[in-house]
């Protein structure tokens, strides 16, 4: 696929490909969380030749539901559309692996991302109290605001 004249392609990583944390860290400060839930996920990037800019996480809550735990394009290839690609194919691959839903969590000040997901047919369905003041060791500030709480965010999964 083409994103803003760039040729991009989606893949599923393998097991004994190497990670990359540097675009994971990226949307998930946390090393612990990330390897804790990378262990049952399926994991997808975004290359462009053979260049890694963006990554997914998919992690299995339920049989009905799938959650994107993580998303991260690189910054040099940010707002190009590389995001919306990756969560248009996840949406894909989950309808067609027989799931109902697909969710995602993002933090009350990641205006931005509130948007993108939005727009792509996302709606705020649940809010985690404290669940970045409780879990991270720092706080977590973007656009000036303090990430305190988590918004959930679903959306159906419709052939
Ligand atoms: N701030 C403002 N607008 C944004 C942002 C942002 N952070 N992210 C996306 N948008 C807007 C774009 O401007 C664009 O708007 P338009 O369609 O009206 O032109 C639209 O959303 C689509 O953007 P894309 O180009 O498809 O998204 P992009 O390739 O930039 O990827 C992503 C979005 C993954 C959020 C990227 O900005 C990123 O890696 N951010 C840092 C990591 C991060 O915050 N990840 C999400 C954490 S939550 C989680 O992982 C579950």
């Amino acid at each position: 696929m083409t994103v803003k004249n760039q040729h991009i392609t989606f893949a599923r990583l393998n097991r004994e490909d190497e990670l990359p944390y540097e675009l994971l860290l990226l949307a998930d400060p946390s090393k612990d969380l990330v390897d804790k839930y990378l262990e049952q996920s399926d994991i997808f990037t975004a290359k462009q030749i053979d260049e890694i800019i963006g990554v997914i996480v998919l992690f299995p809550l339920t049989a009905e539901t799938v959650e994107i735990k993580n998303i991260a394009v690189k910054p040099a290839f940010q707002g190009q559309g590389t995001g919306s690609y990756l969560i248009k194919n996840v949406i894909r691959f989950a309808l067609l692996n027989g799931y109902k839903t697909i969710c995602i969590g993002t933090a009350n000040s990641s205006v931005g991302q509130l948007y993108l997901y939005q727009k792509l047919g996302f709606e705020i369905t649940d809010i985690k109290r404290n669940f970045f003041t409780d879990n991270y060791a720092e706080p977590i500030y973007e656009n000036g605001i303090q990430a305190k709480h988590m918004l959930v965010l679903t959306r159906p999964l419709i052939a």
